[in-house]
């Protein structure tokens, strides 16, 4: 492991060995609805250096390191990740916020066959200018993955009902004060067609904010809500979003909690979030 950036960060979710636990549990839920698959695109032939931004807790690391053995895997994050991934002999794992290492050439420009990054919403909050950093990292014919979500709101019949949620549009609104793109799942295919990319793909899955019987594939992502995994992310997010504005009192912030707690309860049946994943290759 190397640490060679220290720089400060805010970052908007929590840091907690209980989000660690919801981040891997959230990790086969997120395998389950998109069909078995963690990556969608499909590698240059024999990978031999591939990045994974924001690893987390390393579990997406982990399966690149035993899916290419021969390939040299960087993980990097802000946090130490919980799984021993620098054990493995193909697995460096640099701490250090992204940007930075790009900045002092610790990841160095044209040498990644493959980058991927995944639920990096609440952190990035200049999209074009992170697409493009991906691009020089990548060599020539290299590709880049991108998984996130859009925060918005859909029925089970995919009719968009976002407006009906208030407290969703606040958070819509308080996450743009602070620059980030709460849809940037969708937006993703014109960052990477303006960053160059090509072969630019995107497929949509959906995150149930209710539980959904007719889309059983979706059942752990639910289950993640409404069994408590996701509670202390959710007043993390709220905290950071809303209550860090100085807009509301104490008293406002837990009057804001409960209403979001009784909110999940209340939605319908199949009600979901979209959640994509968009890749594309760099020209050769
Ligand atoms: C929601 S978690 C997702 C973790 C992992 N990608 C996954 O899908 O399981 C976001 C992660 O990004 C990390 N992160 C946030 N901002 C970052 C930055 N600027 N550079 C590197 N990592 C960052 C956080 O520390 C956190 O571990």
């Amino acid at each position: 492991m190397t640490t060679p950036s220290s720089s400060s960060h805010e970052y908007n979710g929590p840091h907690s060995s209980e989000e660690n636990s919801r981040l891997d549990y959230q990790h086969n839920a997120l395998r389950t609805v998109m069909g078995s698959k963690t990556f969608h695109a499909t590698l240059p032939t024999s990978p031999t250096r591939i990045l994974d931004i924001g690893c987390g807790t390393g579990v997406v690391t982990l399966e690149l390191a035993e899916k290419y053995p021969s390939a040299q895997i960087i993980a990097v994050d802000i946090i130490l990740p919980t799984h021993p991934i620098q054990d493995l002999k193909n697995v460096t794992f640099i701490q250090g916020k992204f940007a930075d290492l790009v900045a002092d050439g610790t990841l160095e420009p044209g040498s990644f066959d493959y980058i991927f990054s995944r639920l990096l919403i609440l952190e990035i909050t200049d999209w074009k200018k992170q697409t493009s950093l991906i691009s020089n990292l990548l060599k020539p014919s290299g590709v880049y993955e991108v998984q996130d979500f859009s925060w918005n709101i859909l029925s089970k019949e995919d009719k968009v009902i976002f407006d009906q949620y208030p407290i969703f549009g606040l958070m819509k609104e308080h996450a743009e004060l602070k620059g980030l793109d709460t849809f940037c799942g969708d937006h993703h295919p014109k960052h990477l067609a303006d960053a160059g990319f090509e072969n630019i793909q995107h497929e949509r899955f959906p995150w149930p904010l209710q539980y959904w019987p007719e889309r059983p594939e979706t059942y752990m992502l639910a289950h993640m809500y409404h069994g408590g995994e996701s509670l202390g992310f959710r007043m993390t997010v709220l905290d950071n979003l809303l209550g860090r504005s100085g807009r509301y009192s104490p008293e406002q912030m837990d009057e804001i909690k409960a209403d979001f707690e009784k909110m999940l309860k209340d939605f319908s049946e199949g009600t979901y979030q979209p959640y994509s994943a968009t890749w594309g290759r760099k020209p050769a």
